[in-house]
């Protein structure tokens, strides 16, 4: 396998599949196989999911809800998420561990980073919830806070797009796709990876960033052996 420890980041739209809000059974199922799989092939997975499917507090905010509020609403919603992912995972039987950010006992064990990475050692899959536990950051953010205190080799993020192309796919026919592009390229040419916060912090940390249509089964499993899939942004 081409990486030792990897955080994929999921989207939270993404597991409405087709429906309107919520999550789809089985689009959530088709995940966990191909993280079960992921896992059984050696690799230490960590796993941070949004929340975009149940609630979004930038919207909320621009409806007039004080932003601080939409926030952690957004982050309870990565953690209703994030448990509906574990269950599937242990349904399929893949240990597993959620860690939050915010504490929740009742529901899940705290973040605490040394405890995550023996998790990893274990072979369990770590899904971290509620962001950062903070407002005003993204999932996206997130993510690489906890890819770079975990340590892992790469961040993948699983979008329904195939890569990052050079205007957005959906709306100029004529954008096209990179298979790789530096750090330095993103920001002179303005394409679109991830905001500006996280993309930093994967720059300042030298953690390279892998783009993929995480929908496309089979993809992460490519991925992970070596194939070019999707966009690597690297230095
Ligand atoms: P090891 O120390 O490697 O054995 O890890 P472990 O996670 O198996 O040990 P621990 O005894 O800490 O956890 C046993 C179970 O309790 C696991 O399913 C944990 O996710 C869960 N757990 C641990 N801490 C908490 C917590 O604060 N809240 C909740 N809800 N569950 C917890």
């Amino acid at each position: 396998m081409k990486y030792t420890r990897i955080l994929l980041k999921l989207s939270g739209e993404a597991l409405m599949g087709e429906k309107n809000f919520g999550i789809d059974h089985q689009r959530l199922l088709q995940y966990a196989n191909e993280i079960k799989e992921a896992s059984n092939s050696g690799v230490q997975v960590a796993i941070v999911i949004g929340g975009g499917n149940i609630f979004r507090g930038i919207q909320a905010a621009e409806g007039g809800m004080d932003r601080v509020q939409g926030d952690y609403m957004g982050m309870l919603a990565t953690v209703i998420n994030s448990m509906a992912l574990q269950s599937a995972l242990e349904g399929i039987g893949v240990q597993t561990r959620l860690q939050s950010a915010i504490n929740m006992e009742q529901i899940c064990e705290p973040f605490i980073r040394r405890k995550a990475v023996r998790h990893l050692e274990k072979g369990r899959v770590v899904i971290f919830g509620a962001g950062t536990g903070n407002p005003y950051f993204t999932t996206d953010t997130a993510a690489t806070l906890r890819a770079i205190e975990i340590e892992a080799d790469v961040i993948l993020k699983g979008t329904r797009v195939d890569g990052i192309y050079s205007a957005d796919p959906e709306k100029d026919p004529s954008a096209v796709k990179y298979e790789r592009v530096s750090f330095t390229e993103v920001y002179e040419k303005g394409l679109n990876v991830m905001d500006m916060t996280a993309f930093t912090l994967c720059k300042d940390n030298k953690l390279p960033i892998i783009v993929f249509d995480m929908n496309h089964a089979g993809n992460l499993k490519k991925l992970l052996s070596g194939e070019k899939v999707g966009t690597l942004v690297e230095f």
